[in-house]
């Protein structure tokens, strides 16, 4: 069977990819507003781009009432963002932190969600996150007439990794245990295959 997604519309697009391209990372993502109302979503349309310059993407669509996402909307206006990686312990959270809300609600506020300041200037982290990226606006890509969603490219400025799952810090080893988004549900990473050797 092939689909031609000319005659598919965007929902089945949507679902026919989320089961696809499997397992996705998720950017657990942390803005302020000018109030500094401090707004929390994930989004699984993400990859990294470049690391160098270091840079990653997110694909950002709007509420159910047209508007723009209090993410992209909060982005836009500031300029920074904060990425938290997911791991186990936070998923339940991070799920729940996908509530559609009015942007003068804090996700934070609303589901107990504890952050604090690691980066100077930007918005706080998530309290008890293993990796977090501290990002600036790059460039929204065109992808032509009307997009759903709006990929947003980010640099990466620095990155945190929590002391207790990094070793040797002069050469990052890191060992955590990210979410990873499939489908509409969730999976941890299994068994590591050592790559083969090419002959
Ligand atoms: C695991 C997960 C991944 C998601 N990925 C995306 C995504 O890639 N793009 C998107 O627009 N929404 C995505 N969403 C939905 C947003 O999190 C949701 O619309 C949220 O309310 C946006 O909040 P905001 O208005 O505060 O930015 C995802 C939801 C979940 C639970």
């Amino acid at each position: 069977m092939i689909y031609d997604l000319e005659k598919l519309d965007a929902t089945n697009i949507y679902h026919m990819m989320a089961q696809t391209v499997i397992p996705r990372p998720i950017a657990w993502i942390v803005t302020q507003d000018e109030k500094e109302i401090v707004n929390i979503a994930p989004f699984s349309f993400f990859t990294p781009l470049s690391s160098s310059p270091a840079t990653v993407i997110v694909s950002i669509g709007s509420k159910s009432t047209g508007e723009k996402k209090d993410t992209l909307t909060n982005i836009l206006n500031t300029k920074k963002c904060i990425i938290c990686m997911v791991d186990e312990h936070n998923l339940e959270k991070m799920h729940f932190s996908s509530k559609e809300l009015s942007s003068s609600i804090s996700e934070a506020k609303e589901f107990n969600i504890k952050t604090t300041v690691k980066f100077d200037g930007f918005p706080p982290i998530i309290e008890n996150t293993s990796v977090a990226y501290c990002c600036t606006f790059n460039q929204i890509v065109n992808l032509g007439e009307s997009p759903r969603t709006l990929p947003v490219v980010l640099n990466v400025e620095q990155i945190y990794i929590n002391d207790e799952v990094l070793s040797t810090p002069a050469k990052p080893k890191i060992n955590f245990n990210p979410v990873a988004r499939v489908a509409r549900e969730y999976a941890f990473l299994g068994e590591n295959i050592s790559a083969p050797k090419i002959p």
